[in-house]
This record gives C-alpha cells, structure tokens and sequence, in this order.
C-alpha cells in the first residue's frame, strides 16, 4: 500500500514517515519547505533505512499533484502540510486560509481525478469551543476558534466532511491532535520552529541549550492546579503510530468521516512539565512568570475511549521520555536542522 504524505518533511511528518515504512507502507513525500529542511528528509530516509520518493511542491498547486498521482498508485493521502502558528496566524489571516484551504481544496480534487479514496486528515484541539466541559471527547462543541489558524482546520474537516458526503466512496479519518512533544529516540530528527518558537516544549528545550535566557510562564493565576497552563502532552512517535492506526481503520471501515482526538487523556501544567523535563535531563530551565498570553484557556486534555476502543490505539510513552527524548534532540542539535 502507497501512501501519499504532504507535510512530510515537517515534525510530525517525518516522524510519521518513519512508522508508516516500520509497518511495510510505501511512502511518497511532498513538501515545499516553507516550515521545514531537506535535511529532516535525509535523515528520515537514513531512520526508515529506505529511500523514498521527494517532491518539491506546493499542495495547493493541483496540476503538480495530479502529475504525482499520474506517476504513484497511491492508496492513501496523509495530510500533515498546512501553516499552524496561531500567533502567526492572526497577523497573516489570509496567507492561512490561503495555503490550509487550497491545500485541502487542491488535494481533494486532484484525490477524485485520480480515485484516491482515503484520507487522514491532521486536525487539532483547537477547534473545539474554549468553553467546553474536560475532558474533551470527539462529540464536544467545536468552532468558536479563537484565531484563524484554528478556523482554517474547523473549516478544512467541514469541506472535507462535506466532500466524503457528495462523493460517497470517500473515506476520511480526521485526527484531531493535542499536544505532540519530545523526538525520535535516535536524537536525528525532532521539533526544529524556523523562528521564536510559539510552543512551550521547543522552547524549554532552547533554554536549556542556552539559545533563550529564560522560559516565561504565561501565567500563574489560571484556576488550576497551581495557576499555570494545563495541557494534554503526547509524544510525537505515539503520534505517528496513531497513524497507523487510523489508515488501518479507514481500510477496514470504507465511506464516510470518522474523528479521533488523539492525547494521552492527562492533563500537565507549565509548571509539571518544566519540572519533568528537568528532572529527565538533569539540566535546569531558568523560568519568570509573565502575563497570561491572549487567546490562551487554563485547561485542555482529551477523553481518550474512542481512539482506544475503534483505533486500538493509545499512548504509550511517559512524560518523562518525551523530555528525554526532546532533550537528546535538542543538545545533539542546538541549532536545529541547520
Ligand atoms: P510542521 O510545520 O513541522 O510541518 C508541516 C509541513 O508542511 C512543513 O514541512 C511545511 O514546509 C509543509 N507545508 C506547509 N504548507 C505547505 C504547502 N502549501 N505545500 C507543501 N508543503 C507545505 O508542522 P507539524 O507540527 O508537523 O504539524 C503537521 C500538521 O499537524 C499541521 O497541519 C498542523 O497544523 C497539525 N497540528 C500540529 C500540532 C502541533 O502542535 N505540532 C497540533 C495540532 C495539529
Ligand atoms: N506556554 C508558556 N510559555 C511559552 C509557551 C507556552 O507558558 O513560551 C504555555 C501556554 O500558556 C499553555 C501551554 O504552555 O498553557 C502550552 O502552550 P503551547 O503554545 O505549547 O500549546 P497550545 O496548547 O497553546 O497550542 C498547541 C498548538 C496549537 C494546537 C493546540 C492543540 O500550538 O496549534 O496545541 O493541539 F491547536
């Protein structure tokens, strides 16, 4: 079985990648690089131990991706490409919606021209309402998104939804993922941000390699357990082996959209995980509490029982390897891919 990756060379990507040819899949790799460096395909292709088929593309150019299709007999298309700063995305609304929905428009229409009819889909926590109940389950409110970003994925899983309902011969998995951390274990590939990183583990982890002074902590008055953030940490190769898992459902459970939240079902705040990854290195991140960040909620983890009954699929790795493995990421690469 082939399976199409967009995004591939990016941090969930690549370590995707690894797990899909680990379980006997093709892959064929797009990408455009504009988040990501060829290096992290070398490397990828030096892990898998195979050499796969790289093409320099943009998603959103259908000709180019219906000549791809032309040449592979692809199965499946995993679809990781998309912007996903949510800063970012409030200062560039358009470049978002630009390039996460004609991603997603082009890729589906070039998928119907060619008969591709399985899709995996890499949605996000974001898109459900900030006022829900936790723990987040599949059927909690979505929308309400509190900047573009997030609106570019309720919007994608909509038009995605609603092509799987005109076509009837589609099927979509849509994976709605809540916090991927740490690296693979060889310390070669890992979360490599092109500017200040936005999440708090990439930029942990550049504290303690010594390229930022300090972490700030986005406030400490949050009605939690001790006034900081909480969050559902998942390492990145569980991650990719719910991939797996969901290429699996899609071959076994034909026509129609199924969605998954995947997460360990635990939640961690700023303060915990700061502490846990200092105590998996041994290496100390000096910290200041700052002014919550806006747009920010105190609380976000997942119910995990349908991934885990319909997906046979759940977390496996701990807190303290995710760290570990981040750490070994970072000090092998202070600078990244670079
Ligand atoms: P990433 O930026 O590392 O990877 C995305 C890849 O897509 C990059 O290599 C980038 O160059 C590529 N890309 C972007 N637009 C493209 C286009 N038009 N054509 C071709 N390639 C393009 O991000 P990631 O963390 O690996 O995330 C992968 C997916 O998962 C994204 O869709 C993201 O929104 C989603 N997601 C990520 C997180 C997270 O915290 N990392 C959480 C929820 C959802
Ligand atoms: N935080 C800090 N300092 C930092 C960065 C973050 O204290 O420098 C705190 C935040 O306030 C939050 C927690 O750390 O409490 C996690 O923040 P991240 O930015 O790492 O993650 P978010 O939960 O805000 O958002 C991430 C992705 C989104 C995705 C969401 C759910 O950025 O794209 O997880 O999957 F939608």
């Amino acid at each position: 079985m082939t399976i199409f990756v967009t995004g591939g060379a990016g941090y969930i990507g690549s370590h995707t990648v690894i797990k899909l040819v680990e379980n006997g899949y093709d892959v064929v790799v797009a990408d455009n690089f504009s988040n990501s460096k060829k290096e992290a395909v070398k490397r990828t292709r030096e892990l898998a131990g195979k050499d796969f088929p790289l093409y320099e593309i943009d998603i959103c150019n259908e000709r180019m991706l219906s000549k791809i299709f032309t040449i592979h007999d692809i199965d499946c298309v995993i679809h990781f490409a998309g912007l996903k700063a949510v800063g970012e995305s409030v200062e560039k609304p358009l470049e978002y919606y630009k390039n996460n929905l004609n991603s997603t428009i082009a890729l589906l229409s070039a998928m119907k021209s060619h008969n591709i009819n399985n899709i995996i889909f890499s949605s996000s926590a974001t898109v459900y309402r900030p006022d829900n109940k936790m723990p987040l389950t599949e059927d909690s409110l979505t929308g309400g998104c509190t900047n573009p970003y997030g609106w570019t994925k309720f919007m994608c899983e909509q038009i995605i939804t609603d092509t799987v309902n005109a076509t009837g011969r589609l099927t979509a998995v849509v994976l709605r993922y809540f916090n991927p951390i740490g690296a693979h274990e060889s310390g070669r590939i890992g979360e490599d941000p092109q500017d200040t990183p936005n999440n708090i583990m990439p930029y942990i982890a550049q504290t303690a390699v010594g390229r930022r002074e300090f972490l700030s902590v986005f406030g400490d008055d949050w009605d939690t357990v001790d006034g900081t953030g909480v969050r559902d940490y998942l390492h990145v190769v569980d991650l990719a082996e719910g991939h797996v898992a969901a290429i699996k459902y899609a071959t076994e459970n034909p026509n129609g959209t199924s969605i998954f939240n995947l997460g360990t079902g635990k939640g961690v705040s700023v303060l915990e995980l700061v502490t846990a990854f200092e105590e998996a290195t041994g290496v100390s991140v000096p910290r200041k509490i700052t002014q919550r960040r806006p747009g920010d909620i105190a609380t976000c983890y997942t119910a995990t029982g349908k991934a885990k009954e319909l997906l046979g699929w759940e977390t496996k790795k701990t807190l303290k390897e995710a760290c570990a493995d981040t750490w070994n990421w970072q000090k092998n690469n202070p600078n990244g891919y670079v």
